[in-house]
């Protein structure tokens, strides 16, 4: 699903976002509660959830990853998206320094690097997982995650959930966020874990 993140500080800038419009307040409440030092985002797209999370407090470092950089090829436009220059504008205009958006790829033959660094780093971190492969995503990183931390991912159900190979174990010491229960009343496909 596709739809648009109104941002709440710059009137009429708008981003693409595959998220339900139901999960947008969960999301930015299970960050205002956590309070974070630092937001790790896997799989960018057109920065709809980035700047969703970014405009919680935008005093907060953010992280961003993906493989395609949208300011220079726009991949599918279905009627969201207008140019190369658009997504340039909502970069300039609706995210500050404290967010930095790196171009590459987080699953590779080895863990990434730059991920593991920031993941390793001791301080509050919230982490969201959606990009292509989320049973590889959580099975790679969720082992860096250090107590209070939260992991969030997308497509529970019907792309990860418990019974996907090596899911159980690699969540075996995080605890269900209790916004969980929202978000499976609501048949959204979010889901938050917190590590222990
Ligand atoms: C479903 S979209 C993310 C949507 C975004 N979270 C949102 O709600 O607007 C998945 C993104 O992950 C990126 N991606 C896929 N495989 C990747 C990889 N191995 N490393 C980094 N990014 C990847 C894709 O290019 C795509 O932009």
């Amino acid at each position: 699903m596709r739809n648009w993140y109104y941002s709440k500080y710059h009137v009429g800038v708008k981003a693409l976002i595959s998220h339900e419009e139901e999960s947008f307040e969960l999301i930015q409440s299970a960050i205002s509660l956590q309070k974070p030092h630092l937001i790790v985002e896997f799989g960018s797209a057109y920065y709809g959830l980035t700047l969703l999370m970014h405009e919680v407090d935008p005093s907060t470092p953010l992280i961003t990853f993906d493989r395609i950089d949208p300011t220079e090829s726009i991949r599918r436009t279905k009627g969201f998206i207008k140019s190369t220059d658009e997504i340039k504008e909502l970069r300039r205009v609706g995210f500050n320094s404290n967010v930095r958006f790196y171009v590459e790829s987080i699953l590779g033959e080895e863990p990434n690097k730059v991920v593991v660094e920031f993941l390793s780093t001791p301080c509050t971190k919230f982490v969201y997982m959606d990009n292509g492969n989320k049973v590889r995503e959580v099975n790679t990183y969720a082992k860096y995650l250090r107590e209070g931390d939260v992991l969030g991912v997308h497509d529970w159900g019907p792309e990860i959930n418990y019974e996907r190979e090596g899911i159980k174990e690699s969540l075996i010491e995080f605890k269900p966020h209790p916004l969980n229960l929202f978000f499976e009343d609501r048949n959204l496909v979010t889901r938050m874990f917190v590590r222990t």
